[in-house]
């Protein structure tokens, strides 16, 4: 049984607290000053401390300063209503909410659900980190390199908070998989997730398919048109190739982050909308500020938790690991028992993938269905892979007489994407195809999978 500590100096208040508490399945242990409650920790570690902001002997918010962030239980706040405004500071410390007094029943039950679906959370995130340990896998995510035990535990830290959070990584990093990964993990979970990729609706249906619009906003608004952001309410909405957004949206979307209200197009009148977005982008979005193309106040507001995701060839010892994974996913498909030659294990590791994880799953689902028993990967160079040159034509070690002109396109168009630091618009540019080829091609590549 979860474990409360109550802490009020009115005794009353407290006595109908402890019964209230009680009522929500937590076993109830009270203080009626902090120095009382100071001993109260001494002894147990409660799950959860519902403590008064007004104490004869301070401030209850010094209880919560007091402990360490690793070991703190989940904090409530108590307060009147003079001093909600503390209170709803307190919450950008880590205070995980707090209630005004007189306490209101059925927002007590919220809360206290809360810190139960919280507690559950977090054995869950303990329980994923044994996983990691013995299997080499968080969750979906494949692979304990260095590099990504780091990203796990950002993950880890941001997940049952409701920050904003910026994805940046090369394509086919697995941006998508972290972005599910920290919505599966936190408050939201049985709420919807959805992804938006910036760069691929038409420039002008963006606005109204993000914010939706009213009626007679403009020709042919026939009927009002609920947004994405009003369509994923309470849920997770993960904006894709968030530099690829026309700079204008830009502005309207900064607004909603911050005043939490939406106002549709054509609509007089904003109301509020509750949505946690998770941010992503294949390129620097450092650099797109730079070319005016990414707003810096934006990028400033989206930036409050980044995480970087490393590309596949710094992730060391990783490509083994999810190259068995996806090996075995097929193997299990297909009721075979295919493996790798050593000369493949070989080629893998030293290969430089510049399409990362989305290339390593499309080449081992190739390499299966040409080989027999022994997967040879022989698509891929021999001898050591050297950083991508200058110029578009990175690569040539990958291009031989055998391939086919499929393969030599795929990897020119990947190559060309690395090359431009992921900008699949100059990517595009350069290779003289339109934006929309570019993620037709990519998109077939990985619905090969
Ligand atoms: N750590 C991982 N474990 C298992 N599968 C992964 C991992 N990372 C990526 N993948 C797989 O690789 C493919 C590409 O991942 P994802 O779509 O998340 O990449 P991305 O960074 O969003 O790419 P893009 O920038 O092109 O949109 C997907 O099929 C995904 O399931
Ligand atoms: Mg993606």
């Amino acid at each position: 049984m979860p474990v409360a500590l109550i802490v009020d100096d009115e005794a009353r208040a407290l006595s109908a607290m402890t019964e209230l508490v009680e009522k929500e399945g937590f076993s109830a242990i009270s203080a009626g000053t902090l120095a009382e409650a100071r001993g109260r920790l001494a002894q147990t570690r409660p799950d959860v401390v519902l403590v008064d902001l007004m104490l004869p002997d301070g401030n209850g918010l010094e209880l919560f300063q007091e402990m360490e962030p690793a070991q703190r239980p989940e904090v409530i706040l108590m307060t009147g209503f003079a001093s909600v405004d503390s209170a709803v500071a307190a919450l950008r410390t880590g205070v995980l909410d707090y209630l005004t007094k007189p306490v209101d029943i059925r927002r007590l039950k919220t809360v206290l659900a809360n810190v139960s679906r919280t507690l559950a959370l977090k054995e869950e995130i303990g329980s994923l980190r044994d996983e990691l340990r013995e299997l080499g896998r968080f969750g979906r995510l494949i692979g304990n390199s260095t590099v990504m035990q780091k990203v796990y535990d950002l993950v880890v830290k941001v997940a049952p908070t409701d920050a904003t959070v910026l994805l940046v990584g090369e394509s086919g990093t697995g941006k998508e998989e972290v972005a599910a990964t920290i919505h599966e993990l936190g408050r939201r979970r049985s709420q919807p997730f959805l992804p938006v990729n910036c760069g691929a609706v038409p420039a002008n249906l963006i606005e109204s398919e993000l914010f939706g619009h009213e009626r007679g906003s403009f020709t042919g608004a026939t009927q009002l048109h609920r947004g994405y952001f009003e369509r994923v309410s309470r849920g997770t909405l993960f904006l894709d190739e968030i530099t690829e957004m026309p700079l204008e949206l830009q502005v309207k979307l900064l607004r909603v982050l911050e005043t939490g209200t939406l106002l549709r197009v054509g609509g007089d009148e904003a109301f509020p909308v509750d949505v946690r977005v998770i941010a992503a982008s294949n390129r620097s979005p450092e650099a797109a500020v730079k070319e005016g193309k990414f707003r810096e106040d934006l990028l400033y507001r989206l930036n409050v938790f980044p995480i970087v995701l490393p590309p596949l060839r710094d992730r060391n010892g990783d490509i083994d690991l999810l190259a068995e994974h996806f090996l075995g996913q097929i193997n299990r498909e297909e009721g075979t028992s295919k493996k790798f030659s050593s000369a493949a294990r070989r080629r893998m590791a030293a290969y430089s993938w510049p399409g990362n994880v989305r290339e390593l799953k499309n080449m081992i689902r190739r390499a299966f269905i040409l080989s027999d028993d022994m997967i040879e990967m022989d698509a891929l160079p021999t001898g050591p892979s050297t950083p991508a040159p200058a110029g578009a034509s990175s690569n040539p070690d990958s291009m031989q007489v055998g391939m086919s002109l499929a393969d030599i396109e795929r990897h020119f168009i990947l190559a060309t994407l690395e090359h431009y630091g992921g900008d699949k618009r100059k990517a595009a540019e350069v290779l003289g195809i339109s934006l929309k080829t570019i993620y037709n091609r990519l998109n077939n590549y990985s619905a090969a999978v």
